[in-house]
């Protein structure tokens, strides 16, 4: 069995210590078992993802990786509620998606910013804090929307539309809009993937921050190795299509990360292993299994 780092890739583990950090956190995070998801198309049925199980426990950071194709941006997507699985089932602290979302347990940047064009940048940020509003009383927030605005730089745009910003400033408005409600699980899509170096890196931060200061569990995609490695507690390396768990490789680089964390012998070990996993789906890919 692979376990590691409060992320397991097999069923029916039940038991585990891990990730058990929180009062009485038996129940997982995110529990997926046999999940599987064909779509329809033109072609014919695509194969999305097939077969899988993962569990991630309360507190974790997992990064997600793999070619383009293999199925996570529709994980991610059935995680958040907003596809429905074929097969398997989908546990959220061990609600369906559907429950989790009302409770408002879960926040997800997508990998288009999906803002509302007609209200302003502020309003966006605060719009999933006005909607429910049953859940949002039963829950009490550290930070206000224009405080996590102002963080991801965005202090000087708060009355402007998303359509007088740029695509990388839609994207931070995205991002303050996940991180404004304070989500226990939190699933995001490629979310730096349009920014610059410069605000990649404060966001990185601010998301290690958030996710440090408040338990959240971050299920987060990228395509960037050095990012998978650098926020992570585990990387998790899909192959497909159709989407399949290729391994598990837990991050053991102690927290924080230091600066320059990507020069150690420690790290370029990570990346090694991650990379050939990487290679080993990419095989699987072009042998069409
Ligand atoms: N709504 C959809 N309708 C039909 N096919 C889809 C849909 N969403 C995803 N797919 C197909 O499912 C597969 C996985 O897609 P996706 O999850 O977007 O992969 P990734 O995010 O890893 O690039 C691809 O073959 C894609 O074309
Ligand atoms: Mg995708």
């Amino acid at each position: 069995m692979s376990r590691c780092q409060g992320v397991r890739m097999q069923p029916g583990a039940a038991g585990t210590t891990a990730g058990r950090q929180l009062d009485g956190a038996a129940v997982p995070a995110l529990s997926l078992r046999g999940v599987g998801k064909c779509f329809a198309s033109r072609a014919g049925a695509v194969a999305a993802l097939r077969g899988i199980d993962l569990t991630v426990e309360r507190g974790r950071f997992v990064t997600v990786i793999g070619p383009s194709g293999c199925g996570k941006s529709t994980l991610l997507r059935i995680v958040a509620g907003l596809v429905r699985a074929d097969e398997g089932q989908v546990a959220i602290f061990g609600d369906t998606p559907d429950v989790a979302c009302a409770d408002k347990h879960v926040g997800f940047v997508p990998q288009r910013p999906a803002l509302l064009p007609w209200r302003t940048v502020l309003d966006n940020v605060r719009l999933p804090l006005q909607v429910n509003k049953a859940a949002s009383a039963r829950r009490t927030l550290s930070r206000e929307p224009e405080e996590i605005l102002r963080a991801v730089g965005l202090a000087d745009v708060l009355d402007r539309h998303p359509g007088e910003l740029s695509g990388g400033m839609q994207q931070r408005v995205a991002i303050a809009r996940a991180f404004a409600f304070e989500p226990s699980i939190l699933l995001m899509d490629e979310p730096f993937s349009s920014l610059d170096e410069m605000t990649r890196e404060v966001l990185r931060a601010e998301l290690l921050g958030l996710w440090q200061g408040q338990q959240t569990t971050v299920l987060f995609v990228t395509h960037s190795v050095a990012e998978a490695i650098v926020l992570s507690d585990a990387v998790v390396v899909m192959a497909g299509p159709p989407g399949t768990i290729q391994a598990v490789v837990p991050v053991g680089l102690e927290r924080p990360r230091r600066d320059l964390v990507e020069l150690t012998d420690d790290y370029r070990e990570l990346e090694r292993e991650v990379r050939l996993q990487l290679r080993g789906a990419w095989a699987s890919r072009s042998d069409g299994t």
